[in-house]
């Protein structure tokens, strides 16, 4: 019953308002060799996206003229190949480059390792906190702040010395790590003053929805109070309309709500280049409906994707969602680092 229920409010929240099938879908599909992220050669436990330029493969491009390469830096010479691509392109084609950027450390991502994956998993994750940290709606730490704001001044290097475009359009999860996470990257760099940073928020940009208090977001007026310059979605709720105690989303259910999300930007917004502020579980489930290969991001890095969206007529592959499963939970508090808590068993 939650999925249609669920289902139901995910199309309402798309930019045509009904539930009706468009005439069109949209597929997405990732355009090889500009980034090292998307080789299956590069080790994402390793790769250092700040030390390798983003991951910004240096090479040539058709759209080279012959003395671009002493006069233009390699992101330059991107912006152009982009701007060629979508020249070229047929109508229904179009490029885009998405910056898809991971939140910074969250007091519940200090409370999983603090308790081991088992024992958070099975029961503390469903509680707000243990008395002395918070973890419900999760803030940012200390650390988290601080991987923040290296994001920043890595931007800051990329605008004025690599003279990269920045995004025109910057996009978050209501989750307030990541509404922390975005604003305290993006304000007060030098963007143009055509495209500032007033970022829109969008519901289906927030993590899986599992039974973990991590993963319910505030009332809208409670955000707006903090984060006053930052814009809603249309139809954003006051209440968080889909968190459930002790239900937990699916990962193909997530994964059509973040199509959803996905065709929403790009129905509704022109911009080439796009940051999309969000939560290791959500990029994991973006970069399946973009077709990426999996690439797991550690607490505030940020992944570039070059984008092919296409628009095919008629209705589509039927948007498959699946129930919400209730998730297992322990009736005694576990002890830290309880591996035999694996499956929640141990405690019921
Ligand atoms: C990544 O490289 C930068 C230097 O470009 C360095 O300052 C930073 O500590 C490195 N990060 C990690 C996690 O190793
Ligand atoms: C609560 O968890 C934090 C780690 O997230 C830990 O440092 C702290 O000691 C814990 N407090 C209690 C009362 O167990």
């Amino acid at each position: 019953m939650i999925t249609s229920t669920l289902l139901y409010g995910l199309l309402a929240l798309s930019s045509t308002g009904a539930a009706k099938p468009r005439p069109t879908y949209t597929t997405y599909s990732v355009v090889p060799g500009i980034f090292q992220q998307d080789d299956p050669a590069t080790d994402a436990a390793t790769f250092n996206f700040t030390a390798a330029n983003f991951g910004l493969i240096a090479r040539d491009y058709p759209s080279d003229a012959p003395h671009d390469k002493t006069k233009k830096t390699q992101w330059q010479r991107l912006a152009q190949h982009i701007k060629t691509l979508n020249k070229h392109a047929p109508k229904a084609e179009r490029y885009a480059l998405l910056f898809l950027g991971r939140h910074g450390e969250g007091y519940h991502n200090a409370a999983e390792s603090y308790l081991g994956t088992p024992a958070w998993n099975c029961y503390w994750s469903e509680l707000d906190g243990n008395g002395t940290h918070t973890w419900a709606d999760a803030k940012l730490t200390t650390q988290g702040v601080a991987q923040a704001l290296l994001v920043k001044s890595f931007w800051a290097h990329l605008l004025k010395t690599e003279k990269i475009t920045p995004p025109q359009s910057f996009y978050t999860s209501p989750l307030w790590r990541c509404l922390d996470t975005a604003r305290l990257t993006f304000t007060g760099l030098a963007l143009p003053p055509h495209a500032p940073f007033t970022p829109i928020i969008k519901e289906n940009f927030r993590e899986g929805i599992s039974a973990h208090t991590c993963d319910r977001r505030r009332p809208r007026s409670a955000i707006h109070a903090a984060f006053p310059t930052f814009r809603f979605e249309r139809n954003f709720a006051e209440t968080d309309p889909y968190w459930r105690a002790l239900f937990a989303e699916q990962p193909q259910t997530q994964d059509v709500r973040s199509k959803v999300a996905l065709d929403d930007v790009f129905a509704t917004d022109r911009s080439t280049v796009l940051s999309v502020t969000s939560h290791s579980g959500e990029i994991a489930s973006l970069l399946r409906v973009l077709g990426h290969r999996e690439f797991r991001l550690a607490t505030g890095a940020s992944l570039p994707v070059l984008v092919k969206v296409t628009a095919m007529w008629g209705e589509g592959p039927p948007a498959r969602t699946v129930p919400a499963k209730a998730q297992r939970t322990c009736a005694v508090p576990p002890t830290i680092r309880d591996s035999s808590c694996n499956d929640c068993l141990c405690c019921l």
